[in-house]
């Protein structure tokens, strides 16, 4: 079994949306009980909303479920997850300084890393909170081209270290 952690700031609009993303390929590939995937915030600010109403629409557009609810990182989740993967520089630095040891900070990836493209196009997938419809779509464009790389490499180890 793999476990998967996807954070962002806020918990409402980039993590849950990569959460539902990879839900569904992983559920295409039929492989439900190989990998778990879950999703958390940098911020408590949003704890126990719903995600954002325009990723929710955007991405139902396209066929996936944002059921989550949002939730704060904890501790623990560094010892419950082999990979935690953040959407920006910003929320790779915060991991880092929360990550309470070694082998955690192992774990830590950025989502863009899984950008399939060479060479690559993206460096981080951009906060949409203050942005427009375009830049929701944007998002869900770079989740989806990253979260289908991601699946291809859950069987490989994600560290040597
Ligand atoms: P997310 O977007 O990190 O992709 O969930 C944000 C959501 C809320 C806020 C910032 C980013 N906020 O400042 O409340």
């Amino acid at each position: 079994m793999t476990r998967i952690l996807f954070v962002c700031l806020g918990n409402i609009c980039r993590s849950p949306a990569a959460e539902a993303i990879l839900k569904k390929q992983i559920k295409d590939a039929g492989l439900e009980n190989d990998i778990t995937v879950d999703s958390a915030g940098l911020l408590d600010y949003h704890e126990g909303e719903r995600p954002d109403p325009r990723m929710r629409r955007h991405a139902a557009l396209r066929g996936y479920v944002l059921d989550s609810r949002s939730r704060p990182l904890k501790t623990k989740d560094f010892l419950d997850f082999d990979r935690i993967i953040g959407m920006d520089h910003q929320n790779i630095e915060a991991l880092h300084r929360l990550a309470p040891d070694a082998a955690s900070q192992c774990k830590i990836q950025k989502m863009t890393d899984y950008d399939p493209a060479r060479p690559q196009r993206y460096t981080h997938v951009p906060d949409p909170y203050y942005g427009e419809s375009a830049d929701f779509d944007h998002v869900l464009d770079i989740l989806e081209d990253t979260c289908r790389e991601l699946l291809k490499t859950l069987s490989a180890p994600p560290c040597s270290a």
